[in-house]
Order: structure tokens, then sequence, then C-alpha cells
């Protein structure tokens, strides 16, 4: 359950997560990737990612969609609340989706139907030791219709499991 106090003390390990992300696929690449793009982030929260690629100079046309009301006071990306898994949304009005930590909760099907063909999701997982396997296999069961591009874990405080998809 999705707490904002306990959330709020968690901003430098998300911010970890993030850096390594960024050193692991490369400034450039990411620059590459999102600059110009119409970017969906599910579960944005207070739009701590965001925050992070605007310091790195990444500039993309972002908006977020989250379910707590306080993400929407928090957030100074657009945002709109609402479910993940019921997307008020077109089809393939995406380039790009985005979920760092909220993919757990979010089935497979409505995401997919907004990326546009040869489109990408950047999609994080955190887990433990005993939940390594089933996360793995979780997030990759849900990426129905898309090729994995590259797939890596970071091993921080709260470890994580990193996958970027392209949309077939
Ligand atoms: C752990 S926070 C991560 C926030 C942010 N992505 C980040 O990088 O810090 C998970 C977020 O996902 C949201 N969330 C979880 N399930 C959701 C759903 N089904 N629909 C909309 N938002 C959801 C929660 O409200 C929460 O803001």
């Amino acid at each position: 359950m999705f707490s904002p106090k306990i959330y709020e003390s968690w901003k430098d390990i998300q911010r970890q997560k993030y850096e390594s992300i960024l050193n692991i696929l490369g400034k450039d690449f990411l620059k590459g990737l999102f600059s110009g793009k119409r970017v969906l982030d599910l579960g944005i929260g207070f739009g701590y990612f965001e925050g992070f690629l605007e310091e790195n100079k990444i500039k993309a046309r972002i908006i977020g969609l989250d379910r707590d009301q306080e993400a929407a006071q928090k957030c100074k990306v657009p945002l709109i609340i609402g479910n993940a898994n019921r997307l008020p949304f077109k089809n393939e009005a995406f380039d790009i989706l985005l979920s760092i930590d909220s993919f757990h909760s979010i089935k497979s099907g409505d995401f997919s139907r907004v990326v546009k063909k040869k489109g990408f999701a950047l999609i994080t997982m955190f887990f433990n030791d005993y939940t390594y396997e089933k996360t793995r296999q979780d997030l990759e069961d849900k990426l129905v219709g898309f090729e994995i591009v590259c797939a890596f874990e970071i091993r921080g405080k709260e470890s994580e499991y990193v996958v970027l998809a392209r949309k077939r």
C-alpha cells in the first residue's frame, strides 16, 4: 500500500535508482530516447524522476497518471488522477511508457494499447532475494507485444529489475 509519508522519505533512494539507470543506459542514450517525445508515466508519484530528467537537461513531453490525490498536489508535471488499468487515452497516443515501481499493480493490456508501434516502455520493479525470479517473470509476462531491448538489475538500498522494451 502506497504511503505518501514513507514515500517522501524514500526520495534519495529513488534518486539513486535513477542515477544507476542513467549510468547504465548512458546519458546520451536517455537524451535520445526521451527528447521531444510524448511520455506517459504510470504511477508518477510526486514526479521525482521528472525532476531528475530536468536536472539532466533531458526534455520530454510528459503526462503523469496516478491514483493518489496527494501526488496530484505535489507533482509539478501535468497529472491525471486515475487508474493505470483503465487509461483515458486514445490508442497509440504515446511514444514512451514509463512505470517506475508501480508495475506490480498494473495489469497487462491497457498500457500497451496507448503506446505507438515501435514505441518504448521503460519499466522498473523492486524485488528482494526471495521475489527476484517472480518479479522478473511477472514483468516480462506483462510485456505482451513488446520485445525486450535490454534488462538489468540495480542492487542498491532497494534492488530493482529494469527493462527497456520496444513495441512490435
Ligand atoms: C512507489 S510509488 C513510485 C512513484 C514514482 N514512479 C517514482 O519513481 O518514485 C508508486 C506509485 O504508483 C501509484 N499507483 C500504483 N498503482 C496504481 C494504479 N493502478 N493506478 C494509478 N496509480 C497507481 C501509487 O499511487 C504511487 O504513487
